[in-house]
């Protein structure tokens, strides 16, 4: 089988790998993909919001299956396309993008199907907002309805504040949408569930823990995502049972009653208040740095459970997982998340001897002139995997060392949550 990878970061250089650890595969072809995915895959240089063109590349490389690594192609429909042109993709349609895609229609579904989520309103103009403020506490947060890129979320501890973000967004700050949320905010421990759906069923796909701020100690801007860890312990069976009754089953059960069932990964955001859990956000899509740590537990063939997922065959395969703990650190270029410089050269990577259980994911990264250049602000994923996260992240911290990036930085305190103080 041919398959087709749509992205280039780390969640996609991490999915890349296993595809092509899959026995089923003949040719990977990477659009666009990075340095990292070029030592496994063809790269093709695209567009990955022009369909046509996309369909064009899956022709001429006769790609049986494609796989959907990001959500703006997703939220505009880029499934749908490629099902009317008879090809096989596997990621959800543009309908059921809309979890990801518009917070207000993911919180509508929360309200109508009694999901446990913060209180919140729907609010198009100023006047709505001050009607919220004034019987809610503070902090409050704010959030963009529509893809802002990690950017549309502020948590906000004066009216002033929500006031003069929520006018930025009615201005047309983000293109996406001109709506917003505002939210409760709600104290707990974060962690990301994931499944993967198909019409009929939905199978387990492992827990992480993300780490969106910047700095070390959880503080400074948000990020994409710092670095992650996987399996998260705060997930035990009877939060598990709560996870699938209240949210997950409802909503699945939801999209299916109004014809527009479920079909790809499912990114379950969860905020856990007193043994409880509340829904922060759904992604339609792995998570980027999750996917890094999920991705090397997985003891099963990857493109087998992705094929029986686009032929609703879930049902009959079973996921297997290995009892190791894994964890990524990553390496991002100075600046990010705000201004930083592109073609840096990444001098040692090819020259360096890691250690043998150290994997590099590759994410803002390309080939010029053969050498590894930078191109993103979030930069490779260094990922390890072992028995306790604090020898894997002593591991880690090693290669970053030895790779000795001076146009990089990264947060050494990835895990803080659950490696214990020596
Ligand atoms: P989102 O894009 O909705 O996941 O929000 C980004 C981040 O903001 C989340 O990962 C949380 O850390 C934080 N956040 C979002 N909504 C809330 C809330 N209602 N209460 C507390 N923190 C929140
Ligand atoms: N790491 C957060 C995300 O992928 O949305």
């Amino acid at each position: 089988m041919n398959i087709g990878l749509i992205g280039s970061g780390g969640r996609e250089h991490a999915i890349c790998q296993k595809i092509f650890e899959s026995r089923s595969v003949d040719r990977i072809f990477c659009i666009p993909g990075n340095a990292g995915t070029s030592k496994i895959a063809i790269n093709i240089k695209a567009n990955i919001l022009n369909f046509k063109e996309i369909h064009k590349i899956v022709k001429t490389n006769k790609i049986d299956l494609v796989i959907v690594g990001p959500e703006e192609p997703l939220v505009k429909g880029l499934v749908d396309f490629l099902i009317k042109k008879k090809i096989k993709v596997f990621g959800p349609s543009k309908y059921a993008a809309k979890l990801e895609g518009s917070k207000a229609f993911m919180k509508k579904l929360c309200e109508k199907n009694n999901i446990p989520t913060a209180k919140f309103k729907i609010c198009k103009n100023l006047t709505q907002v001050k009607e919220f403020l004034k019987i809610s506490k503070l902090p409050i947060v704010v959030k963009a309805d529509g893809l802002a890129a990690g950017k549309g979320v502020t948590i906000c501890s004066s009216s002033e504040k929500v006031h003069n973000i929520s006018r930025e967004i009615f201005n047309g700050k983000f293109r996406s949408s001109k709506k917003l949320v505002l939210e409760e905010f709600l104290i707990g421990k974060e962690v990301s569930y994931f499944i993967i759906v198909d019409k009929n069923n939905f199978k387990f796909f492992g827990t992480a823990q993300d780490h969106k701020k910047v700095k070390e100690k959880d503080q400074g801007p948000n990020t994409g995502g710092m670095g992650a860890y996987s399996p998260a312990p705060i997930v035990n069976k009877s939060l598990e049972k709560k996870i699938i009754y209240k949210i997950v089953k409802p909503t699945l059960r939801a999209l299916k009653k109004s014809n527009n069932h479920y079909r790809g990964f499912l990114y379950v955001g969860l905020m856990v208040v007193k043994r409880e859990p509340f829904l922060i956000e759904f992604n339609v899509r792995m998570g980027d740095p999750e996917c890094q740590v999920i991705l090397p537990r997985l003891n099963s063939d990857f493109i087998k459970i992705i094929y029986n997922a686009v032929i609703d065959n879930l049902r009959r395969i079973k996921i297997k997982w290995k009892n190791e703990k894994s964890m990524t650190i990553v390496l991002c270029s100075k600046g990010y998340p705000g201004n930083y410089k592109k073609d840096v050269l990444i001098t040692k990577i090819n020259k360096i001897k890691f250690d043998k259980k150290v994997k590099i994911y590759h994410a803002g990264t390309k080939l010029k002139d053969g050498d590894v250049v930078s191109t993103g602000g979030r930069v490779l994923n260094f990922t390890s995997t072992g028995n306790s996260f604090f020898k894997i992240r002593n591991l880690i911290l090693k290669s970053l060392k030895m790779l000795n990036w001076k146009a990089g930085f990264y947060r050494k305190d990835i895990g803080w949550r659950v490696i214990n103080k020596r």
